[in-house]
C-alpha cells in the first residue's frame, strides 16, 4: 500500500472510532436524563400538591379543583354559618359532630368548621362517603324538597345523604362518615392541596 493509501485507511478508522465514541457519549447522557425524568412523572401520576388561587372566592359559591383525580370543593362561609356549625341545635343532628373519625381530616381540621384555625375557608373532597357520587351544594337556609328544615349544606342526589357546611354527615343517611378534608395549607390567598404547612 502507498503512503497515501495508509493515510486514507487511518482517517477512515479514526472517523469510525469517533462516531462510536459519540454514540456511547449520547447513551451516557441519555440515561441520567431518563433517571431524573421518571420520578417527576411518577409523582404526577400519584398526584403531587396542587395550588389554587382562592383570593377571589365568593361567599357561598363553590370553587372546584382536582387533586389525585378527585374533585376538591373550596367554599367560603359567612360568620353566621360558622356560628351555626358550632351550635348544639345542628350538632345534635350529626353522626360525628366532633369529627372523631380522624382519618377523615388532618388534625388541624378537627374543629366545628373543619378548617385551618376554624377559618371560613372549607376545603373538602367532593366525594360522597357512601358510594362516591358528587354531593351538591345547597348553601341557603331554606326548605328543600329533601329536608323541610334545611340548615345549609351538601346533598348527595344518588341516595340522599346529607352533610352540613363543614362536610359533617347527618344522622340517618346512607353515608357512614364525614366528607374527607385533604391535607392543605393556605398562604397569600393561595391554597396548596395535598400537603400540610411545614411539610417538605
Ligand atoms: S353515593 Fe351519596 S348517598 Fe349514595
Amino acid at each position: 500500500m502507498t503512503q497515501e493509501g495508509v493515510n486514507q485507511g487511518r482517517r477512515r478508522f479514526l472517523g469510525a472510532a469517533t462516531a462510536a465514541v459519540g454514540a456511547v457519549g449520547a447513551v451516557g447522557v441519555a440515561v441520567p436524563f431518563v433517571g431524573s425524568w421518571a420520578p417527576n412523572e411518577k409523582a404526577k401520576a400519584v398526584g403531587g400538591p396542587v395550588k389554587v388561587d382562592i383570593s377571589k372566592v365568593e361567599e357561598g359559591r363553590l370553587l372546584r379543583a382536582e387533586w389525585r383525580g378527585k374533585p376538591i370543593y373550596i367554599l367560603k362561609r359567612s360568620p353566621k354559618v360558622l356560628e351555626t356549625l358550632a351550635s348544639e341545635e345542628l350538632k345534635s343532628l350529626l353522626l360525628d359532630p366532633d369529627s372523631e373519625t380522624s382519618s377523615q381530616q388532618p388534625e388541624f381540621a378537627q374543629n366545628d368548621a373543619r378548617s385551618l384555625n376554624g377559618s371560613d375557608i372549607l376545603i373538602l373532597e367532593g366525594v360522597c362517603t357512601h358510594l362516591g357520587c358528587a354531593p351538591a351544594l345547597h348553601y341557603e337556609v331554606k326548605a328543600e324538597p329533601f329536608d323541610a328544615n334545611w340548615m345549609g349544606g351538601f346533598f348527595c342526589p344518588c341516595h340522599g345523604s346529607k352533610f352540613d357546611l363543614a362536610g359533617r354527615v347527618f344522622n340517618g343517611v346512607p353515608a357512614p362518615t364525614n366528607l374527607p378534608v385533604p391535607p392543605h395549607f393556605i398562604e397569600d390567598g393561595v391554597a396548596t392541596i395535598g400537603i400540610e404547612g411545614g411539610e417538605a
